[in-house]
């Protein structure tokens, strides 16, 4: 199972790929998460990524990529991964199809999950309050849903023209979310031992 988690900043792709990846026992890779642990770290990548993340700004292409194509050639992710977060540009979209072609594999979904945007702003405004992400603050939170609408919607339809989105209502309990996940993936014939 090799899919690929995609929506804007509040949509609930973190929040679903860890039970995603525990029912399907794949790895989930979250490229946010990764810059994250490397900022609180200070490694180098995290000292050149901190600066964009704090203004709602992606990561340059190149340090995105060389991370994941890393990730990507680690061997727990022989049966499958579950992408969150990558890819977000077209650069990105095109050096994830040559890293599948040269292992032969393909991309078996992708799950756009949605809400509206005043939710996506009550969601993170409230993470904000419990968590105090660096990026969660108002004017921050606009911006990045201003970079996904005009960096990463347009990589839906990319993928739509190959005929694997999985367009999921993100709205309502996070349990409720996984099962439409999990039924629309079953749906597909995408079906693994829970
Ligand atoms: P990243 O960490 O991926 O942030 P994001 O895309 O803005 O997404 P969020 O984590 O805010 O939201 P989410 O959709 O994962 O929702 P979550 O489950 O957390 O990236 C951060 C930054 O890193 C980027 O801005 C960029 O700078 C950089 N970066 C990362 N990847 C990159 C890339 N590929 N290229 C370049 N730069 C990159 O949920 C949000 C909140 O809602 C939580 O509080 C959660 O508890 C709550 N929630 C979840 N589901 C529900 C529900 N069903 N009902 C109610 N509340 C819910």
């Amino acid at each position: 199972m090799r899919l690929l988690l995609i929506g804007p900043p509040g949509a609930g792709k973190g929040t679903q790929a860890a039970l995603l990846a525990r029912r399907y026992q794949i790895p989930a890779i979250s490229t946010g998460d990764i810059f994250r642990a490397n900022v609180a770290a200070q490694t180098d990548l995290g000292v050149q990524a901190q600066s964009f993340m704090n203004a709602g700004e992606y990561v340059p292409d190149s340090l995105t990529n060389a991370l994941v194509r890393d990730r990507l050639g680690q061997p727990d992710v022989l049966n499958g991964f579950l992408l969150d977060g990558y890819p977000r540009t077209i650069d990105q979209t095109r050096e994830l199809d040559q890293m599948l072609a040269s292992s032969g594999a393909n991309l078996d979904a992708v799950v756009q999950l949605t809400a509206d945007t005043d939710e996506l702003v009550r969601r993170l405004a409230g993470r904000s309050a419990e968590q105090g992400r660096s990026d969660d603050t108002e004017e921050v939170i606009k911006h990045r849903l201003e970079v996904f609408e005009a960096q990463t919607a347009p990589l839906i339809d990319v993928y739509a023209s190959r005929g694997i989105v999985l367009k999921i209502d993100g709205l309502g309990a996070v349990e409720l979310v996984t099962e439409r996940i999990v039924e629309a993936l079953a749906a597909r014939g995408l079906v693994l031992d829970a």
